[in-house]
């Protein structure tokens, strides 16, 4: 295969000439639709069908090789996923798509796709983390940096955003995931979409986006993945498929249906999703892939009989793409011989995909972007996209405590870090890292030592990772924290504790963490706590045994230097939760923008339970929608960060305090540094439609903005709020905006802020 190296240069060229001749000039719409017509019309079924298929790399294995190479020339594959290179030889890419463009019969390029979920090499903060900065710059340079890279292997399509709402943190791929705010996911899910697609698809440095999983995926029962979604359609239409609709509305080449069942009907044969309201309603012109096996998994489903059953039944719900298994080539031309399948049907789904690769311009870049690895390098891992991975990272820490100011830490002190995750470079990168590798991971340790000088850190973890039971390490780490006038506890998850099949029924700090926590409360001296994790964890009595508390979640590569930065306080945190933190697992689900109840609880009429008399018959006024022990709130509230300073909101003002349905209303509010360092507020625009034809949420979020103000600046910030966005699904299932009174918010988090009242016509 080495001399094969020279290769795709060549043939590049050669291609260019000979195939794409008419795409040249423009990549319109027409030219797109007449070059898909064009190769419709040469193509046979068995190409056709081809097409649709995407093969799993990581499932063959070098003897398979002759035979992969045989089906790309056959026309038989339509691209790869999860392409490890290093596999084969630093050429596999180029090769493959060597055969599938010069000697499959219609020369159409392969299309290789991954999971490149949060960067590629240079790892970001996971998800969940980009989401706590509530800035969807910071999602779309993250998202552009990963495909900068990504192309240069070859890869032109993610198999992200993943932009499924859940209310549930036991669910370990709530860690994908953009938290449980539907407005919130839609700006970041759709910059996500536009990091990655760039200004146009047909850029070599571009990857195709996939929105997954379609749809209800993260409202898996229980939290137990893959479970059953039950989800009404009001629910559906208002809370699940809103990130879904942006993303489609921003130009997201593809969708990737869910493994789960949505109201008993699996994600991968539901024609509501993939026909009705993904073509019908949206007009989506992309492509929809399976999920990872999940035609065939409509077997154990008990939906499909067959594998021949399985085919026909994700084809007739609009299934383009077959990921992994290979119902489609087995079936589909049979099902068509037998009109269970049209070839009409056929050719859309085709049309679809050949669709997307256009768009890519494939025909033009059909080999890694980087060529060689000299060019590779210069790209991998670059110190401009180390530089954004940090400035990512340092935006995502959400401060939740600081009593006492505790934080930030001063040159000054002599500080003992001590816990699991402070110098664990594997951890701190999170899950779904295909290509992420800890030899290149900037721990905290170091990046402290660096800032403060070697000898104001002493160390001693205490655990060795964050299941540890053993309390061999706690004698040291309590003799570091004796040495010191600061602990540092670095603490929470491993990565491996979250992620997809990975969800925890229990989650509170594992291991034996707790308990050296509370040992090293009581030496007396202040404790500082960074938890490093890929979902809100139950804090229970290690909160009161905190002065502070970091939330930092998996924050990539760059962790040490952007934790330490922060922590030392040349940044300040600026993270705001992107959902709510339970109390405790048996609080879930908690979400902000639940329904009213009849019964709504209150600070005033919610009783604790060790406030309860023993023997009453009731005890009032305590029947109120809550839990005796863990209350109506959750621990933190959506939106919920503090700073290192503090900020006053005055001033509230409408526009107007009636609008007609195609009026927009203007609310304003003053926003003061009161403290004396800059910092960084998230103001948020909420929403109370106060009766509906069905009831409504007890806030919904419509705005946010970032400012960053220096100590004692005011400005003052203003959002528009047009009627059309206080729509919602009737009981007639038609999104309207209902005329009545509405309540409005400006707020520093969903529990908070200025309220006004305004009419809607
Ligand atoms: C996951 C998808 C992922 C796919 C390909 C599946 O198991 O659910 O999110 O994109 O694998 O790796």
């Amino acid at each position: 295969m080495k001399k094969l190296r020279t290769w795709p240069g060549l043939v590049a060229a050669l291609l260019m000439l000979l195939t794409t001749l008419p795409l040249q000039a423009a990549q319109s719409d027409t030219d797109i639709e007449k070059r898909i017509e064009q190769l419709l019309s040469k193509m046979t079924t068995r190409e056709k069908v081809g097409q649709l298929a995407l093969r799993d790399w990581g499932t063959y294995s070098r003897e398979d090789m002759p035979a992969i190479k045989q089906a790309i020339r056959d026309g038989k594959v339509g691209g790869f996923l999860n392409v490890n290179f290093s596999d084969v030889d630093d050429n596999a890419f180029a090769e493959l798509q060597r055969i599938a463009v010069e000697e499959s019969p219609r020369g159409i390029p392969l299309l290789f796709g991954q999971d490149v979920i949060h960067g590629y090499e240079t790892i970001f903060p996971i998800p969940l983390g980009q989401a706590a900065s509530w800035n969807p710059d910071l999602i779309r340079r993250g998202a552009r940096v990963a495909a900068r890279e990504a192309s240069a292997d070859g890869i032109r399509w993610t198999f992200a955003p993943m932009i499924d709402i859940s209310r549930d943190p036991r669910w370990g791929r709530i860690a994908e995931t953009l938290g449980e705010d539907p407005y919130l996911t839609s700006v970041l899910g759709t910059a996500m979409v536009e990091g990655f697609q760039g200004d146009d698809l047909g850029d070599p440095s571009s990857l195709a986006a996939c929105g997954k999983h379609f749809a209800g995926y993260g409202a898996a029962e229980g939290g137990r993945d893959y479970n059953s979604a039950y989800i009404p359609e009001r629910t559906l239409r208002d809370i699940y498929l809103p990130p879904f609709k942006a993303a489609v509305d921003a130009g997201m080449a593809s969708v990737m249906s869910s493994y789960s069942t949505l109201n008993d009907i699996p994600g991968t044969a539901n024609p509501l999703l993939t026909q009705q309201i993904l073509r019908d309603e949206w007009g989506f012109d992309g492509f929809v892939v399976s999920d990872w096996n999940s035609v065939m998994e409509m077997i154990p489903h008990g939906f499909a009989r067959d594998a021949r059953h399985a085919a026909k039944l994700a084809a007739n719900a609009g299934i383009d793409m077959e990921m992994h298994t290979d119902t489609y080539e087995h079936y589909l031309p049979l099902l068509i011989e037998e009109g269970e399948f049209s070839k009409r049907q056929l050719d859309n789904a085709v049309a679809n995909i050949l669709r997307i690769k256009l768009r890519l311009d494939l025909w033009q870049h059909p080999y890694p972007r980087a060529g060689n690895a000299a060019a590779r390098e210069k790209i991998i891992r670059s110190d401009a996209f180390l530089a954004e991975a940090e400035s990512a990272a340092e935006q995502t820490f959400v401060l939740l405590k600081n009593d006492d100011q505790l934080l930030p830490l001063r040159k000054d002190q002599t500080v003992a870090v001590i816990g699991p995750l402070a110098e664990a470079p594997h951890e701190q990168l999170g899950t779904w890292i295909y290509n992420g590798d800890k030899k290149y991971s900037h721990t905290l340790l170091p990046a402290l030592r660096q800032i403060a000088g070697e000898s104001r850190i002493v160390h001693a973890p205490g655990l060795a990772y964050s299941r540890d039971t053993d309390r061999k390490g706690f004698a040291a780490a309590l003799a570091a924290a004796e040495k010191a006038d600061v602990i540092l506890y670095v603490g929470g998850e491993e990565s491996i504790l979250t992620g997809e099949g990975h969800s925890r029924g229990d989650i509170r700090l594992p291991g034996a963490q707790a308990q050296l926590v509370a040992e090293l409360a009581d030496t007396g001296k202040p404790l500082a706590m960074v938890l490093m994790a890929g979902r809100p964890l139950q804090l229970d009595e290690t909160l009161q045994q905190a002065d502070a508390l970091m939330m930092a979640w998996h924050p990539g590569t760059m962790a040490g230097p952007a934790l330490a930065d922060v922590l030392y306080g040349e940044k300040s945190p600026s993270g705001r939760l992107p959902l709510s933190w339970p109390v405790g697992a048996g609080q879930i689900p908690i979400y902000y923008n639940h329904m009213a109840t009849g019964r709504p609880a209150t600070d005033e009429n919610y009783t604790r339970i060790d406030e309860i008399e023993t023997g009453v018959f009731q005890h009032q006024p305590g029947n109120s929608s809550n839990l005796l022990d863990y209350g109506h709130r959750p621990l933190f509230p959506f939106g919920y960060g503090l700073t290192y300073s503090k900020f006053r909101y005055s001033d509230l003002e409408l526009s107007t305090d009636e609008i007609g349905a195609d009026d927009t209303l203007r609310v304003s509010a003053t926003i003061t540094n009161t403290g004396d360092v800059v910092a960084t507020e998230i103001p948020q625009l909420y929403v109370r439609d106060l009766v509906g034809s069905v009831t409504r949420p007890v806030r919904e979020l419509k705005g946010f903005e970032r400012i960053e103000l220096a100590a004692g600046e005011s400005r003052r910030v203003t959002f528009s709020l047009g009627a059309d966005q206080l729509a919602f699904h009737n009981a007639e299932m038609q999104s309207v905006a209902e005329p009545g009174e509405f309540r409005v918010w400006i707020a520093p988090n969903a529990e908070a802020g200025l309220e006004g009242r305004f009419t809607l016509r």
